[in-house]
């Protein structure tokens, strides 16, 4: 069991969990996850390792309420516990000083993105964050992004925060500019987020790596649920990403696998949603 420490909610339905887990907190890298399961025989959901502190052997979770599961985790209070946590798990972000990297975050992701690019600061490069979201009270983490980037520039898609429209615009300004383009480009958000950026990029050879989130079951390449295409390659998520080099995705192929459950997932919200109701 592993205690929660503290609990706080950042955006709706967006919560940043500090949890007791020392072995993990020893030795988790950044761009890692891990599995939780909130209680016996429950569903198993990948979480990134937003954070560590080996000292106080905590890790930090970044847990988007979307469902039943996730709706349950971040209920609970502090000093209540969380069944399993396995991890870490998946391969460490490479880092190495490029001199100026980009790290572009949309919505959610900017959480995973997090981890990435404090890692990439602590390695001594140039960190220029762009984070994106619909509306203000959907930007999260800029404080902390802003302790070690050199500038980070926000977008909403509303005006209602910093500059109107999306990431990609930002950025499409930074690899224009032989000043301010980046050696580097990390990116983690939703699927059309990181192919825009990889395409954007694409002429420009500016390498650069994203975050994939695949339908994840068992996280140690036994079950083949996380399968995604790299190069016209077979790879699985859990072992040999979640990043990779987002010139080679196929996000087609990802985009499709991701939807295969939306219909049994609508049903499942819809029996709940009445069942809530009913009570
Ligand atoms: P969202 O749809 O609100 O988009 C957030 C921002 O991303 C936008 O404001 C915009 O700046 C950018 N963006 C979105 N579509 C774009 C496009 N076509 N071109 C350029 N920029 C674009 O994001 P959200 O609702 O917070 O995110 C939810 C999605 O993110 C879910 O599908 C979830 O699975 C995914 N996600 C991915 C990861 C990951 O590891 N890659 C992590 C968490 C969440
Ligand atoms: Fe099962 Fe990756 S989650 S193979």
């Amino acid at each position: 069991m592993y205690e929660v420490k503290s609990n706080e909610m950042l955006a709706p339905n967006l919560h940043k969990i500090v949890v007791t887990a020392p072995r993990v907190a020893a030795v988790r890298k950044a761009g890692q996850f891990a599995i939780v399961r909130v209680e016996k025989g429950g569903e198993r959901i990948p979480l990134t390792i937003g954070d560590a502190d080996p000292l106080a052997g905590t890790i930090t979770l970044f847990v988007q309420a979307v469902g039943a599961t996730t709706r349950k985790l971040v209920a609970i209070p502090v000093g209540g516990h969380v069944r399993d946590i396995a991890g870490p798990l998946g391969v460490p972000t490479h880092i190495e000083n490029w001199g100026r990297v980009a790290c572009v975050g949309g919505g959610v992701g900017t959480a995973v993105l997090y981890p990435m690019a404090k890692a990439l600061a602590d390695a001594g490069n140039e960190v220029t964050t762009i984070i994106g979201g619909r509306s203000k009270p959907v930007i999260i983490l800029a404080d902390e992004l802003s302790a070690f980037s050199q500038q980070t520039l926000i977008t909403t898609e509303d005006g209602s925060l910093g500059r109107k429209g999306f990431v990609t615009a930002v950025l499409e300004d930074l690899l224009k500019d032989s000043k301010s383009s980046p050696m580097s480009v990390f990116a983690v958000g939703p699927v059309p987020m990181m192919r825009a950026v990889a395409e954007l990029t694409r002429p420009y050879q500016v390498k650069t790596i994203v975050s994939l989130n695949p339908i994840m079951i068992d996280g140690t390449g036994m079950c083949g649920g996380c399968r995604v295409l790299i190069g016209g390659e077979v790879r699985f998520a859990c072992v040999d990403g979640p990043e990779f080099d987002g010139h080679l995705v196929d996000f087609n192929n990802l985009a499709d696998r991701l939807t295969t459950y939306r219909e049994h997932e609508c049903r499942i919200a819809l029996k709940e949603k009445e069942s809530r109701e009913a009570a």
